[in-house]
């Protein structure tokens, strides 16, 4: 039984630690995921861990296949997801390395495959999504961050822009006043897919930068990069944390 599926964002393509057991590459009716799942054990839990951007961080956000990642999740048996996404802070306290565990989206994306509930339809389909993440998993994960004892934001509105550029000044200003207090590119379709299948899903964002006009100067991928790396350290010691728990154990 798969205990926890992990969809690795920016700075987290792999998991050192993972005893790997097997690679699969599935096939969709939506066409092939970033990768192969890479099945493991971490903290002696089973779990399946796919890179979003495939294993050689090559494909940007929007060009992600969401549909084909979430469906051979689903397929495989997983019923929990984590995202790990990096995002921009909006909010003055979003500094970069923190980790974030929004509980809201604004969706900015468009012309990406976004639902499973298009063709072959009996009825028309609505989801629910009033309330985007599994406060069950969102729980899990705060009490495993206290438990490590890292400072971890509970709840936020994450902006999923189109990307792949940053935003403007401008525009940060307008999701602020939308009310978002983070910004990413790979929030959405993939939470409102994972809720099209009943899947338990959760967010762990990972500020890589103060986000356009926010900070001082230019945002480079130096600086995002650099800021994703040790924020990874932390999202390493929140999963063994949350996996020795049994924080998302049924
Ligand atoms: N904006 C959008 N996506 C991002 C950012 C940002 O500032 N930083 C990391 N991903």
């Amino acid at each position: 039984m798969i205990e926890l599926a992990i969809i690795g964002g920016t700075g987290l393509t792999s998991l050192e630690d993972l005893k790997i057991t097997n690679r699969e590459i599935i096939h969709t009716p939506y066409g092939e995921p970033s990768g192969p799942l890479v099945y493991g054990e971490l903290c002696g839990k089973n779990i399946v861990f796919l890179p979003r951007h495939g294993p050689g961080h090559v494909i940007p956000p929007h060009k992600i296949n969401y549909r084909a990642n979430i469906w051979a999740l689903n397929d495989v048996g997983a019923k929990k997801i984590l995202a790990i996404n990096a995002v921009g802070g909006i909010r003055e306290d979003m500094q970069p390395g923190r980790l974030v565990f929004p509980d809201q989206i604004v969706d900015y994306t468009w012309s990406r495959g976004s639902t499973y509930f298009e063709e072959g339809l009996t009825n028309v389909t609505h989801i629910d999504f009033s309330y985007p993440y599994c406060e069950e998993l969102r729980q899990s994960l705060l009490e495993a961050v206290r438990a490590c004892g890292l400072e971890g934001i509970d709840g936020g509105t994450y902006a999923t822009t189109q990307g792949p550029r940053l935003e403007t000044a401008a525009e940060v200003n307008r999701l602020e006043s939308d009310g978002c207090d983070l910004v990413g590119m790979t929030g959405m379709p993939e939470a409102a897919l994972a809720r099209e299948l009943e899947l338990c899903y959760a967010c762990c964002a990972v500020v890589a930068n103060m986000a356009a006009g926010r900070g001082e100067g230019e945002i480079t991928m130096e600086e995002i990069e650099a800021n994703v790396l040790t924020g990874m350290d932390d999202v390493r010691v929140l999963l063994h944390k949350l996996l020795e728990k049994d924080l998302c154990k049924d």
